[in-house]
């Protein structure tokens, strides 16, 4: 065996204000399998994570429901814990940020990057609601759009006309907390120097170890140079207070990545002989993986290793960025019924099947991973249970009923077995790269020839034969010895199949290592069912317990009027100056640093295509759910020059804004450049 490697592993930390769901597990499970894989060859990791507990939107849940905010995050924390232990999520430590370790070790890099000169200070100027006597976040304030006065935009841009503004620029601004309008009022705050952090930054970023599509991002990141980071909120807010400055308090970001460093040092406090700065001091001979989501890369490729550097601490070995979950090829949506959270999902299926169904589907990417749920259903039972626990039932009853649950002593086919054991060499390094997909297909394609030797043998034809007993001995051995195999395969994805299989085989370990030793003579114990079909009727009820009906989602927000006033009335040649075109949507991407906006590229059958931006995102944040769709668009409107470049026209799209927004489509036969009328 190599030598013996010490890992520290983490899952980016939860919010505490909502329930875990799919979009969430596809990062724990992917963690989590690694972990499993990296324990099963016999290395020493420790996995930690911790709710992320700081934060406004917190504070205003817990003043919600009339509780305080030590109480309401305690409640979500239990309730994320049981969902991950339900899921077979085995952290090592599930902390909190809102923990004493987290305390001080805040404070400690804190006054290690002022101490060094890492941080400045200087006022701004905000929002302020009078009401409630806070500072708004951007997110809190809605108005009218400065440019085509839509209601109820955000305080970044229109999502009608897809004009970018600052939250000072809408006419009629109102807090979304109060519904008060906001004043402005001046405050001091804190700042994280991060370009003081530029070369140190991109030396690593060259240093070959991050993944090519975080490695992208980051040279755009440098291109546009560094900011400076505001660390700091006033109160009221839930959080840690600034050292030497009353009133403020850490942004949420800050002391969120801490968090992992305190969820492990609570773990050593825990666990006599575990040694913080093993995994923590500059030069700790130990590895370090983040595993995020790719909308958090930033904060754990730039600001995370730059505070860590500006404090005196090791910095990460690398970040693993997956992509986002979609359901049946677009995005969750609670109309659908496709806004599955982790407790829904297990009051009606067992967790192994998604497990297995995400492993086969994640690759080291941060691609994006669908979870279509009729190939759920097709691909568990065909694989799981028509491949690999098949195997087992098709031979335990032969060893059972006729040689008293004992396997042959003898090895019939010791090239086939050898051939499963060599095989782990590359299944392993799959499971090593995060190609789960490709350690599942192997993994298959054994499975099947497992499946085909038994097939060729036919036990259950030589055991109605006269003298053939220990032929039907051998194969049935032979058969649950490469099962065995298949569940040491098998085990980082699925722990509680692969615990029944242990128990079955009666083995002590089913540790990578073991796959070596060949189970001859050996008694097994009764078979007894490992899986069973994922029923579909199982996977509707899921659906329909999740499907949000509109009337019911409708919140207390104030004003968002259910059904648009009209417009002023104008004549028939007004309408036709309006040159609406059928156009192909044949490119829609993300604008970098665009938090609304897409852009479209469309055909309308002229010699160059046209460059749109529209504020569509939220409705759709995988543009590629748009590319050769048909829609309609304004063909003569004024180009206009926007942040991101010239804007050639404009879509159509229908509805209130945020995730509803519906882009129009002709029916079908209309082709590129056809005109409304
Ligand atoms: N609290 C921050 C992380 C702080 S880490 C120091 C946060 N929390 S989160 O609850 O929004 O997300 C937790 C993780 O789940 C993130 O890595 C995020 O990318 C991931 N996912 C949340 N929704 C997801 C999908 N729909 N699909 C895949 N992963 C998603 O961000
Ligand atoms: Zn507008």
């Amino acid at each position: 065996m190599s030598e013996r490697r010490r890992i520290l592993v983490t899952s980016a930390l939860p919010y505490a204000n909502g329930p875990i769901h799919l979009g969430h597990l596809v990062e724990y499970i992917q963690t989590d399998i690694w972990v499993r894989f990296q324990k099963s060859r016999g290395h020493e990791v420790h996995y930690v994570c911790a709710d992320d507990a700081h934060g406004t939107a917190i504070m205003l849940k817990a003043e919600q429901n009339g509780v305080t905010p030590e109480a309401q995050i305690a409640t979500v924390k239990a309730d994320h814990e049981s969902d991950f232990a339900d899921f077979h999520i085995r952290f090592d430590n599930y902390h909190s940020t809102h923990s004493d370790e987290n305390r001080e070790l805040s404070s400690y890099i804190y006054r290690k990057n002022r101490d060094a000169g890492h941080i400045a200070t200087r006022p701004i100027r905000q929002l302020f609601d009078p009401e409630k006597q806070m500072f708004l976040a951007d997110r809190f304030i809605k108005g009218e759009c400065p440019k085509c006065s839509a209601k109820d935009q955000y305080g970044d841009s229109c999502e009608v006309c897809g004009a970018t503004y600052a939250p000072t620029e809408l006419k009629n601004p109102y807090s979304t907390i109060s519904g008060a309008a906001p004043v402005m009022k001046e405050s001091e705050h804190y700042f994280f120097k991060l370009p003081d952090f530029a070369g140190f930054l991109q030396d690593r970023d060259r240093s070959g170890r991050l993944q090519p599509e975080v490695a992208n991002k980051l040279d755009e990141w440098f291109q546009a140079g560094l900011n400076d980071w505001d660390i700091s909120r006033d109160a009221p807010y839930f959080g840690f207070e600034i050292p030497d400055a009353p009133g403020k308090y850490f942004y949420v970001w800050l002391d969120a990545p801490i968090g992992y460093m305190a969820s492990f040092r609570n773990l050593c406090i825990k666990k006599p002989g575990l040694n913080f700065d093993d995994f923590w001091a500059p030069h700790a001979g130990t590895e370090l993986y983040h595993f995020i989501g790719k909308d958090i890369v930033y904060f754990h490729a730039l600001f995370w290793p730059a505070m860590l550097e500006g404090a005196g601490f090791r910095k990460p070995s690398a970040i693993f960025a997956h992509g986002f979950l979609t359901v049946n090829g677009q995005k969750m949506s609670k109309s659908r019924g496709t806004f599955i959270k982790a407790r829904t999902y297990l009051d009606n299926l067992n967790p192994e099947y998604l497990r297995y169904y995400f492993a086969a589907k994640l690759s080291g990417s941060v691609e994006d991973i669908d979870l279509n749920l009729e190939d759920f259903q097709f691909r568990v039972n065909s694989d799981l249970v028509g491949k690999v626990v098949n195997i087992a039932s098709r031979c335990a009853g032969f060893i059972g009923k006729k040689f008293e649950n004992r396997l042959s002593v003898q090895c019939a086919e010791p090239q086939l077995l050898d051939d499963f054991i060599h095989a782990g060499a590359s299944i392993a390094q799959h499971y090593e790269n995060r190609d789960y997909g490709r350690a599942v297909r192997e993994i298959m394609t054994l499975a099947d020839r497992a499946n085909q030797y038994i097939d060729e043998k036919k036990p259950w034809a030589l055991a109605k034969e006269a003298g053939r007993e220990a032929e039907v001995h051998d194969v049935c051995s032979v058969g649950l010895n490469l099962f065995r195999q298949l569940i040491i395969y098998l085990a980082p994805v699925l722990p509680a199949m692969a615990e029944a299989s242990r128990q079955f085989l009666n083995v002590g370990s089913l540790d990578w290592q073991s796959r070596e030793q060949l189970l001859l003579g050996h008694s097994i114990n009764a078979f007894t069912p490992l899986m069973t079909r994922v029923e579909k009727e199982k996977v509707d009820a899921m659906v329909e317990a999740s499907r949000e009906h509109l009337a019911a989602t409708t919140t207390a927000a104030p004003a968002a009027p259910a059904i648009e006033a009209l417009a002023p009335e104008i004549s028939i040649d007004d309408f036709v100056k309006i040159d609406l075109r059928v156009a192909r949507i044949v490119n829609a991407q993300h604008v970098d640093g665009a938090d609304k906006l897409l852009q479209l590229t469309l055909d309308i059958g002229e010699a160059r295509p046209r460059n749109v931006f529209a504020g569509i995102k939220s409705a759709y944040p995988d543009p590629t759910a748009l590319t050769g769709r048909l829609t309609v668009m304004v063909a003569n409107l004024a180009p206009r020059k926007m942040k991101f470049g010239m804007s050639e026209g404009m879509v159509l799209a229908a509805g209130p804004g945020g995730k509803d927004i519906h882009i129009l489509s002709p029916d079908s036969g209309a082709t590129p450049g056809m005109r409304i009328k």
